[in-house]
């Protein structure tokens, strides 16, 4: 179907039944476009906190739509293809995490909000890339850690708070592609450059990063820092929004240890969800998010105290 026709469709259809759509940074541009707002993984969740539509739209990955569908209950949570999923919740099963955690009963489980709904259940504080920090911050200095399931932004927070965590092994099949030796070639090349990293990428390409954030984070290190280029080390999606942003700017996506067409990263979970797919999501009302209510009431605890807390 015609690109231009599905969007005026999609446009027309979230009126008719009263529906916002929320769409991740990483989303393909002709979803952003249609989209209502757009953000990181913690401005999504705040988002579907506070959203009168009846129902929410979610273009991203089953956990953001997962998330948004624990805060709200009642309204109906639809995606576009229920199998965009993600390395690091899919990495991290309730029945392996349940063993990992009775291996450290006097731990304080911190949990990345990748993952999904029964490991926020068995945790004590959710957290995203933005809010990481402050979340670490408000457990007591004598308290031990868990900390899940990505190992990168772990050992990132553990440098960053000065804390030891018990590491479950996950990481990002996205950001543990970027090549060190690739982007050092393309920074000699450019040597007025500026890197910014996601903190979910290993921690050699983190040591050469000039700013270490969320992707909201990213965007405004982008759009304030006085440099004309910049290296950025995350999913491709984001250069949407920071070309529209900063087009005076020039952006190098960080290039992968993979040889591939676009020299850059792109999460195919992501890529999953297309325009067609989201006008059919719309107009059928499906597939929709559904949580068993005591799994529900169980995952919302952490994730409230983390929204408390930013
Ligand atoms: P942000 O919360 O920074 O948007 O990250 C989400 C994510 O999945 C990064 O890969
Ligand atoms: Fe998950 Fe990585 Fe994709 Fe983000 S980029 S949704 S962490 S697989």
């Amino acid at each position: 179907m015609d690109k231009n026709f599905l969007a005026q469709e999609i446009i027309r259809l979230k009126k008719e039944k009263n529906a916002v759509i929320l769409a991740h940074y990483y989303q393909d541009d002709a979803i952003q476009y249609v989209a209502d707002f757009i953000g990181d993984s913690l401005e999504l969740a705040k988002k579907a906190q506070n959203t009168n539509a009846a129902i929410i739209v979610f273009a991203g990955v089953y956990f953001m739509a997962e998330t948004a569908k624990i805060l709200n209950p009642d309204k109906k949570v639809i995606v576009p293809d229920w199998e965009a999923g993600c390395s690091l919740a899919d990495g991290c099963s309730p029945e392996d995490f349940k063993a990992f955690k009775e291996k450290y009963p006097d731990h304080v489980v911190v949990t990345y909000i990748n993952c999904s709904a029964e490991i926020k259940a068995m945790s004590d504080l959710v957290c995203t890339s933005a809010n990481a920090k402050r979340v670490i911050g408000s457990i007591p200095a004598d308290q031990k850690i868990i900390f899940a399931p990505d190992q990168n932004l772990g050992n990132y927070l553990q440098k960053e708070t000065k804390r030891d965590f018990v590491l479950w092994k996950g990481s990002c099949v996205v950001h543990e592609a970027f090549s060190l030796d690739k982007l050092i070639e393309i920074y000699t090349k450019n040597p007025t450059a500026k890197i910014a990293a996601h903190p979910e990428s290993e921690s050699h390409i983190l040591k050469v990063a000039h700013y270490i954030g969320s992707t909201s984070g990213i965007i405004n290190f982008i759009k304030t820092d006085p440099a004309a280029v910049f290296i950025v080390a995350t999913e491709a999606g984001i250069l949407h929004e920071l070309s529209k942003a900063v087009p005076e700017k020039t952006l190098i996506p960080a290039p992968s240890t993979e040889d591939n067409s676009c020299a850059c990263s792109e999460c195919a979970f992501m890529k999953m969800n297309t325009l067609e797919k989201l006008y059919w999501c719309l107009k059928n009302e499906s597939p929709e998010i559904l949580i068993q209510e005591d799994l529900r009431t169980k995952a919302l605890k952490p994730i409230e105290k983390m929204l408390a807390l930013s």
